[in-house]
């Protein structure tokens, strides 16, 4: 009993740490892929158009809906259907968090 117990103790933990979200490995997925336009000489908070969205400090939730409704339609820009076409369920879960690990200046006026 107390082995069944550890097994799925085990896979528990085992599928956790697959699921989790990885910030270091988000960080070089968007340096590599994102960074051309989503930020200029390293500032995520300057972006290479002033149009293009500035990501860091958002919400990581908005971010992943944001790129699943770009694969599947929903949202539907060309640019950015090219870009999250390739990135699989866990480049979504490191990019959102790593997003949302930055601190943005996007802000609420009041
Ligand atoms: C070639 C330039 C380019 C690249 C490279 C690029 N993007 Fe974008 N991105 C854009 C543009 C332009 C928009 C605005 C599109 C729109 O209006 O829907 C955008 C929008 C977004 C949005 C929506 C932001 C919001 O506030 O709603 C997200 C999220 C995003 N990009 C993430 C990424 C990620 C993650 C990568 C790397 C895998 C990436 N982008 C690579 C140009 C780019």
């Amino acid at each position: 009993m107390k082995t069944k117990f550890a097994i799925a103790a085990a896979l528990l933990a085992a599928s956790f740490s697959v699921q989790a979200a990885d910030i270091a490995a988000g960080k070089a997925k968007a340096e590599a892929q994102c960074a051309a336009c989503h930020a200029v000489e390293g500032n995520w908070n300057k972006t290479m158009d002033p149009s293009y969205p500035k990501l860091a400090g958002q919400h990581a939730d908005y971010i992943a809906n944001t790129l699943k409704q770009y694969q599947k339609g929903g949202r539907n820009n060309a640019i950015m259907a090219g870009m999250a076409a390739g990135l699989s369920q866990q480049d979504i879960k490191d990019l959102s968090a790593f997003f949302a690990s930055l601190e943005g200046d996007l802000y609420l006026k009041k």
